[in-house]
Formats: structure tokens, C-alpha cells, sequence
């Protein structure tokens, strides 16, 4: 019988998100301060060879599905090369990537060929001048043509990720929705999470996403909840009556989908992090090489799980069972 990667509360990894970089060509308002990031330098990062080491125990341990994150993942010199080791590991059948869109245009073919499975793309609003704001100067035509050339690749299904923020965005979830009724996309809101800070400015931005169900009855469409969307991660889905496409609700804040967690998390710098939320991390980059003490470390990372983030507790400024992370999102990958 094989060993699996399961934790205290009988919860099974089988999914891993591999951030390759904690560098970013944006800077977005919800995710990294304008300035005054540290980076780490190129020789903190794991190695496509230690990276591949890596997933190899993983798979025979269980692991199906990866996902690359950054950062941004694009930064990353030929990550195409990485895409295409990885492929190759018995085990993987899933490879998807999630990005910003400004490098996948012209990156998109490559990808593909070499293995890469599936794309969620971020896209916090559909007016230039407000995305430009919201990622510190991006240039969304960019992202729209990131968007056109996946589909003629043929990397789908496409899901876009908005992160909702009162007073920023929230005017445009009618945008959003009507968007998946005129195309055969996914739409999926998040709700804007304090990692590595739970400031006033996140208190005073956050917003439920039972907004979005309400905007949707205002706007007089029928959504209904549908287990057609292929994904590994927490999303809730619903179409529209008619539509070509779908949305998705992420809420970890309002109603929290820890109990059905499947994911563990490798930073770029070689920590396998058991929880978003939480400040454990185990550095398993000594250990490559040896198979066994690098599997010991997964289960002693799953050991030590939480049962729950507690985002909830963070917005009611009550007081917390451990300690979450001081790394920002841009050093996790979401
Ligand atoms: P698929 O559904 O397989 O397409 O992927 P995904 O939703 O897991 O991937 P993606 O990187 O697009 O994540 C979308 C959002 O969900 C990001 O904001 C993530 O931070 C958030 N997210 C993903 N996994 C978790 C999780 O385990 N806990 C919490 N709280 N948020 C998560
Ligand atoms: N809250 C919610 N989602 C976030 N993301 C980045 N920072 C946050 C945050 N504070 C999302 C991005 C991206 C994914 C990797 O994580 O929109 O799609
Ligand atoms: Fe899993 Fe932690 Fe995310 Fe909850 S917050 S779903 S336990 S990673």
C-alpha cells in the first residue's frame, strides 16, 4: 500500500503550488507594497533539478496535480524547460500556471508544448486606466491578448481571477458576470485575504462575496451552482442561465473551505509551507537527494497542519490560536 499525504483531520494532498519566484513586473495594490521588497537572490532559489527532485518523491506519494506561481511565474527564465521536466514525472497529470498575462502572449505556444495544462489569469478590472491603478502601471491590453492567445492555443479552460475590493472594483461584478454569459470563460471572484498584514486599509476593502449572488439576482439573471468546471483548487461554481461560461466564488473569509483543503505550498526559497494562512515552514532543501528524509519532512509539514486558517478572527480583531505569516502573497504565490 503507498504512503499518502494525509494530515490529522484525514484531509488528502494530492495538489501542490510551486512558487518559482518571489520577484513580480507588477506591483499589485492586494498583494505587494509598492516599494521596499526584498528579494532573494537567484542562488536562495530552488533549481529546476531540485524542483523536479522534489515533485518526483511527491508523485509517488500521491501528488497529481501542480500548480507554478510567483511571483510571477513568467519572470522566471525557461520556465518552459521546468514545465517540460515536470511533465515527464509518472504521476503528474496536471500542470497549470497562474499569472498576471503581461509575458503569456508571446510565451503561450511554448508553454503548451511543453506540457503546460491549464491558465488562471489575474484581472482585477476590465477599464485600462483602474487596472493600471490596481497593478501600479500594468498595461491591460496585454492581458486581454494574454487571454485571446490562450484560447487559439488552445490552453483551456481560461479562468480569469478578480480579487474583490470595496470602492476599487466592486462596481464592475455586472461587468464580470456579463462577461461569462458572451464567452465560455471563467470568472472567479475572490475575497481579498490578509496575508502578511491585516491592516485597516484590508479591513476597510474587504468585501463578501455574497455580494457578487446579490448583484447577479439585481441584475435579474438565474445562477445556478454547476460542477462542470475542471479545477483542483477551492472555487464554488455557478453559470447563468444561457451563458457560455461560469463563475466562481473563492471565499475564505466568509465561509472557509479548509475542511476540504488538498494543497501544500513550496516557496521559491525551498519551504514547504502546510497552510497559506500560518507562519510554519520546513526547509526541505538540504534534504534533496536523500528521498526518504525529504518525504519524513512532507509528513512532519502535514503533522503539524492546522485544522483552519482564521481570516475571520483577523477581521474582528480577535485573538489568533498560532501565528500567521509575515510573508506577503508575491512570496507564496497565492
Ligand atoms: P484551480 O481551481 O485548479 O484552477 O486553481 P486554484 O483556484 O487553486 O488556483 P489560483 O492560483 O487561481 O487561486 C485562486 C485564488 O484562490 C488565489 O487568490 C489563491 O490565493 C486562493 N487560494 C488557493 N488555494 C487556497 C487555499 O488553500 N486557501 C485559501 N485561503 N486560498 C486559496
Ligand atoms: N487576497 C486574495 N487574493 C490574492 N491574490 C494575491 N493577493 C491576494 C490577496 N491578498 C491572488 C491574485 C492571484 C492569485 C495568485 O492570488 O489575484 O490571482
Ligand atoms: Fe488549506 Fe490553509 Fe487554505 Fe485553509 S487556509 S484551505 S487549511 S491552505
Amino acid at each position: 500500500m503507498p504512503k499518502l499525504l494525509l494530515d490529522r483531520f484525514g484531509r488528502m494532498h494530492d495538489y501542490l503550488r510551486i512558487s518559482v519566484t518571489d520577484r513580480c513586473n507588477l506591483r499589485c495594490v492586494y498583494c505587494m507594497p509598492e516599494d521596499g521588497m526584498e528579494f532573494e537572490p537567484d542562488e536562495k532559489l530552488l533549481t529546476f533539478d531540485e524542483i523536479t527532485e522534489i515533485v518526483r518523491v511527491l508523485a509517488g506519494l500521491g501528488v497529481r496535480k501542480l500548480r507554478l506561481t510567483g511571483g510571477e511565474p513568467l519572470v522566471r527564465k525557461n520556465l518552459e524547460q521546468l514545465i517540460g521536466r515536470l511533465s515527464q514525472i509518472p504521476g503528474i497529470e496536471d500542470i497549470a500556471l497562474t499569472t498576471n498575462g503581461i509575458y503569456f502572449a508571446s510565451r503561450a505556444e511554448k508553454l503548451r508544448a511543453a506540457g503546460l495544462t491549464r491558465v488562471n489569469i489575474s484581472l482585477d478590472s476590465l477599464r485600462a486606466d483602474r487596472f493600471s491603478l490596481i497593478t501600479r502601471g500594468g498595461d491591460i491590453r496585454r492581458v486581454l491578448a494574454s487571454i485571446e492567445e490562450a484560447y487559439r492555443v488552445g490552453i483551456t479552460p481560461i479562468k480569469l481571477n478578480v480579487v474583490l475590493m470595496k470602492g476599487i472594483n466592486d462596481d464592475e461584478i455586472a461587468d464580470f458576470l456579463q462577461m461569462t454569459i458572451d464567452r465560455p470563460i471563467q470568472v472567479r471572484f475572490i475575497e481579498y485575504m490578509p496575508i502578511g498584514h491585516q491592516d485597516e486599509d484590508w479591513k476597510k476593502r474587504y468585501l463578501s462575496l455574497t455580494t457578487v449572488l446579490d448583484r447577479c439576482k439585481e441584475m435579474g439573471w438565474e445562477a445556478t451552482a454547476s460542477n462542470a468546471v475542471y479545477g483542483n483548487g477551492p472555487a464554488q461554481n455557478f453559470r447563468i442561465e444561457g451563458a457560455l461560461g461560469s463563475f466562481g466564488l473563492i471565499h475564505p473569509i466568509s465561509d472557509h473551505f479548509c475542511e476540504t483543503c488538498n494543497r501544500l505550498r513550496l516557496t521559491a526559497d525551498g519551504n514547504i509551507k502546510p497552510c497559506l494562512y500560518w507562519s510554519d515552514e520546513f526547509n526541505v532543501r538540504k534534504y534533496i537527494g536523500d528521498d526518504a528524509a525529504v518525504e519524513d519532512l512532507f509528513f512532519r509539514a502535514l503533522d503539524i497542519k492546522p485544522q483552519n486558517h482564521e481570516m475571520a478572527q483577523a477581521l474582528m480583531n480577535e485573538e489568533q490560536s498560532h501565528t500567521p505569516t509575515i510573508r506577503r502573497m508575491s512570496q507564496i504565490g497565492g
